[in-house]
């Protein structure tokens, strides 16, 4: 894992936009964790499965047909990668996030992310249980407010409906079960770098994160 930067934070810290650069800038392959829970979601809504029964949505996990082809995200061939984004599927995200058994069976399918040409992971705990070994792990946090923002400007961006009260409800909710779940809680890594990004733009951000690389 000499050649793994984890990223991890919460909802709505600016990781994706960040690690996405980040992994251009030198070359490396990109892996967003957080869409592999979002199509667990939603291939568990498409298919009848409650998000709360935790052996049938792990199974669903497991036979994911889920290709990353440059901006598309294709499931079983059809492309999702807008479908993945609403609120809701975020939210289902967060809940079977929480399941043991569906966090086992991505673990494997987010290793082999991992090529000779090197990987920035995005996630929740991807310094801690994926790549614990990472040589560089970065904790991206922002305040709650700014992230709220954050998310409401991307999803007007979108042109979709948003309202500023409910995302900050909704991003405190999903944090709160981040934090306290048992398994693979969102929390700092002692060896990771603490990057806050409340007054900070995203090419400062990138910046410093390279910076760091190069030590
Ligand atoms: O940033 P946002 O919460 O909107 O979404 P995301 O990064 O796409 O992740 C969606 C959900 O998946 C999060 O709310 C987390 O609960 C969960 N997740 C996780 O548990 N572990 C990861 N490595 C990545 C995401």
């Amino acid at each position: 894992q000499d050649l793994v930067i984890a990223i991890d934070g919460p909802s709505a810290s600016g990781k994706g936009t960040v690690a996405q650069l980040v992994a251009e800038r030198l070359g490396f392959a990109y892996l967003d964790s957080g869409a592999l829970y979002r199509l667990t979601a939603l291939a568990a809504l498409q298919q009848g499965v409650a998000w709360t029964d935790e052996v049938a949505v792990a199974q669903v996990a497991t036979e994911l047909d889920v290709a990353f082809v440059g901006e598309r995200i294709l499931l079983a061939s059809a492309d999702v990668a807008l479908a993945i984004r609403a609120e809701e599927i975020g939210s289902g995200a967060s809940q079977v996030a929480a399941l043991p058994m569906v966090r086992a069976a991505l673990l494997q399918r987010q290793r082999e992310f991992l090529t000779a040409q090197g990987l920035v992971a995005d996630g929740r705990d991807m310094g801690s249980v994926v790549f614990p070994s990472a040589k560089l792990k970065v904790f991206l946090s922002a305040s709650a407010q700014v992230r709220a923002e954050r998310r409401y400007k991307q999803l007007i961006g979108r042109g979709e409906e948003a309202d500023l009260a409910l995302i900050t409800a909704d991003l405190q909710s999903r944090d709160d079960r981040d934090r306290q779940r048992a398994v693979a809680p969102l929390a700092q890594s002692a060896d990771a770098f603490l990057l806050e990004t409340s007054n900070m733009n995203v090419e400062t951000a990138v910046a410093q994160i390279l910076d760091w690389w190069q030590l």
